[in-house]
């Protein structure tokens, strides 16, 4: 496996595309799914820059915060609040493009400004969320749910 990432400039489209098959050869033959899901924000805060990417994992009645790259961040979000437990709770992808327009957001960094936010689903189950979040308002659209979603479904846990 390559623990290198190749950076490419592009459009979006371009940039998941050369990213996801890097994704898949940094996780196949892996078994650890706290290196995994660490490497995947790895690599999608090298090529993208965000702001905030992270792991939020099912634990009971909670999300609590996994592997991520960026600033720290609330550790426990319960079922059906923020951006987050709402994915968890409707088990679907949620593009927020103004936080502040998002009844019940979770400001764990008053920087944020937009979110995306993609469930971890297993045979109909919500084990985790995937939340990445930018400084600039409106920077996600279906392009990242369309390819998060894939990269997500790259994961077994
Ligand atoms: N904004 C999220 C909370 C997690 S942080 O953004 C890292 C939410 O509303 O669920």
């Amino acid at each position: 496996m390559a623990e290198d990432l190749t950076i490419i400039r592009g459009s979006k489209e371009e940039q998941y595309l050369a990213l996801i098959p890097q994704i898949k050869a940094l996780i196949e033959g892996e078994t650890d799914l706290v290196a995994n899901l660490a490497n995947i924000t790895g690599a999608l805060k090298e090529q993208f820059g965000w702001f905030w990417v992270g792991f939020y994992l099912v634990k009971g009645e909670q999300l609590v915060l996994g592997p991520f790259q960026g600033p720290v961040a609330c550790t426990r979000i319960n079922k059906g609040r923020g951006v987050c437990g709402t994915s968890w709770a409707k088990a679907e992808t949620l593009i927020v493009p103004d936080v502040e327009k998002f009844p019940g957001h979770i400001a764990c960094s008053s920087l944020s400004r937009s979110e995306i936010v993609v469930p971890l689903i297993n045979n109909g189950t919500v084990w985790g969320v995937l939340d990445v979040d930018s400084e600039l308002p409106d920077q996600f659209d279906e392009t990242d749910k369309t390819h998060l979603e894939k990269i997500v479904s790259l994961i077994h846990n």
